[in-house]
């Protein structure tokens, strides 16, 4: 009898007690006996339990309406659909195609699979609500591809999922070891996830939101946006920070912070630097929104950027304002914010913060204290 190859199941696998989240001994059999990562775990099952389907909502009110409306909205509504369905769609493919060779835990695995699977849910829905809230869904799938602003938006988050990609698949080949370097990749990867979906979702989320408002126009949309918001919100986002904070406790998750510090840094004030950029862009040729001026969208960056880098105990590095409080107080209707403010202040900020961090660049160990 052949035996099966490793890759495919790793009867030699010796680590069932404490099964690495990345790049650990190649997975034997799917373990729920040993619940190594209870919280990834329940995050898994809160995900699944709250399944749903981008058929949910009736979009055909919003039809007339992208007929009707001032072309500032419509303008506004579809450069931000145009967006959110590119950045869904990128999230869709590559969560599990780059994180297949490298997750050894059946419990993140798992975790990860639903959220691929629910960002499917998320990019369909951007595709229903085109299909039909407009009579020519294929013009608009034109008009949609050529904002060349919505595509430079994703240029930085882009480029990083390419190097895991191309990581991930050249380990996958045999063609690199399982060394630290492919581990920093892996772990860069999930840091880009996390800036992607905090800050550059949420502000997506604000201006959607924010047409509802101030419009009261197409709430089947934000109906189903608040849908998606939530399980970003409440569910990917914590999901990242927790597989963060669950690597931080190995010793190659910490090398790992410390080899990638700078990347870090890099990637959160590019994406914020993207996003004003996008922000100006969105509230430039007379397009406005009633109660929502163009520096309280960018504050709303500010303050969901400031969520993540103080994560990362990495404030000092900011290059831009910090923000603590939230600036748009209608976001609180659509998002159950408490939730997540209480726990990232309880704990989610805790574990990089007491770390102890080595910079290669410096022979100095600093204990960081808060
Ligand atoms: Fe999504
Ligand atoms: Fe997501």
């Amino acid at each position: 009898m052949t035996p099966l190859p490793q890759k495919i199941f790793n009867t030699g696998k010796t680590d069932y007690e404490a099964p690495e989240i990345l790049l650990g001994s190649d997975p034997g059999l799917f373990d729920t006996i040993n619940k190594h990562y209870p919280t990834l775990w329940k995050l898994y099952k809160t995900l699944k339990s709250q399944d749903w389907d981008e058929n949910e909502f009736d979009y055909a009110p919003c039809n007339v309406q992208f007929k009707t409306c001032d072309k500032s909205t419509y303008d506004m509504m579809v450069k931000t659909l145009a967006w959110q369905w590119e950045a869904d769609s990128v999230a869709a493919r590559s969560i599990a195609a780059v994180l297949a060779p490298l997750c050894t835990s059946s419990e993140a695995w798992a975790g990860w699979v639903e959220i691929t699977r629910n960002e499917i849910v998320h990019a369909a829905t951007y595709s229903e609500i085109v299909r039909n809230s407009f009579d020519n869904p294929d013009d608009i799938l034109e008009e949609i591809l050529s904002v060349k602003e919505a595509m430079a938006r994703l240029e930085v988050v882009g480029e990083a999922f390419g190097d895991a990609l191309a990581t991930s698949q050249a380990y996958a080949r045999g063609d690199l070891p399982n060394d630290q370097r492919v581990f920093d990749a892996a772990y860069l990867f999930v840091v880009t996830l996390l800036c992607m979906e905090r800050i550059q979702f949420m502000a997506s989320f604000a201006v959607t939101f924010g047409i509802c408002e101030s419009t009261g126009l197409f709430q089947p949309i934000g109906k189903a946006v608040q849908k998606i918001a939530q399980d970003e919100f409440e569910v990917h986002v914590q999901y990242g920070k927790e597989v963060l904070k669950a690597l931080y406790k190995t010793p190659r998750g910490q090398a790992a912070f410390a080899n990638c510090r700078d990347s870090i840094v890099a990637i959160i004030n590019e994406v914020v630097a993207s996003e004003t950029a996008w922000t100006e862009y969105a509230f430039s040729e007379g397009r406005e929104l009633t109660g929502v001026t163009c520096q309280m969208m960018k504050d709303w960056v500010y303050f969901s950027a400031t969520d993540v880098i103080t994560f990362f105990a990495l404030e000092a590095e900011a290059s831009f304002p910090l923000v603590r409080t939230n600036p748009l107080k209608y976001m609180e209707n659509w998002l159950d914010m408490g939730k997540i403010q209480a726990s990232n202040q309880e704990e989610d900020t805790a574990q990089y913060k007491v770390g102890v961090m080595k910079r290669d660049d410096e022979d100095a160990v600093f204990a960081v204290d808060f």
